[in-house]
């Protein structure tokens, strides 16, 4: 697709957002798009699990729970399967034709959902990690970091009278230590990760959101002249 032409001037960029439930990952996704698109980069929103069509079917079995019948392991599979279509049929080929992409979730929520929380060995995790994503790493992992309860309270507010997800369900316990294996990776890995406090009112997020991404990604000749928008 882009033979004869060095990868990396054309190659557009890989920002992966995470958080717990209610960080507000969906609303800062979508006006980051809305800026960068202003800005004449092409840019796609997609999610995980799901974001291509073979993913938005596991995505749909593994958010009804039928996963957590099939234990950590299993479950930890489904989430695998859906990350190697989504990345095969979607992620790379949008960067291969310099179209950035911005992902809702992606391999640091099996390392905290699946690895901290549900105890499947980091051994696993590598070798899943080694067939589905390979060397594909994020230019940029925003991790949205907000108190539980007022986590909890937003995803409520949001769902209204529906029922909630697999995830959802678990109680503040696991919230918390969701939020604390978040906030460990934002500090073992800080070339690539950014915690930026969502506790407070969604322009000030963008903002800050806004400002990792300038100082951290925006820094190529190809790309500088967004940096003034
Ligand atoms: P979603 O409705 O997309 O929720 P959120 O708004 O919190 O992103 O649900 C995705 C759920 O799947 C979420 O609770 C996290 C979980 N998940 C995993 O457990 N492992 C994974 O690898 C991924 C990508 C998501």
């Amino acid at each position: 697709m882009t033979e004869g032409v060095p990868k990396s001037s054309l190659r557009g960029r890989f920002i992966t957002f995470e958080g717990g439930e209610g960080s507000g990952k969906s609303t800062q996704i979508k006006i980051l798009a809305d800026r960068l698109n202003a800005a004449k980069l092409r840019a796609i929103v997609t999610r995980e699990p799901g974001g291509s069509p073979g993913a938005e079917i596991i995505r749909h079995l593994v958010l009804s729970g039928m996963g957590k019948l099939l234990g950590a392991d299993a479950e930890t599979l489904l989430f695998a399967a859906a990350r190697d279509d989504h990345v095969h049929a979607v992620i790379k080929p949008a960067l291969e034709q310099g179209i950035w992409v911005l992902c809702d979730r992606f391999a640091d929520s099996t390392r905290v959902y699946q690895g901290r929380l549900g105890d499947v060995p980091p051994g696993v995790l590598n070798a899943m990690e080694r067939v589905t994503i390979g060397d594909l790493k994020p230019d940029l992992t925003i991790i949205l970091d907000i108190p539980v309860e007022v986590g909890m309270q937003r995803a409520a507010a949001r769902r209204g009278n529906a029922a909630p997800d697999r995830f959802e369900s678990e109680n503040v316990a696991f919230h918390q230590k969701l939020r604390d294996a978040y906030r460990d990776i934002a500090a073992d890995d800080p070339a690539r990760c950014v915690l930026i406090d969502a506790n407070t009112d969604a322009n000030t997020v963008a903002t800050n959101v806004w400002t990792a991404l300038r100082d951290r990604v925006l820094t190529t000749d190809a790309t500088r002249e967004v940096t003034r928008v």
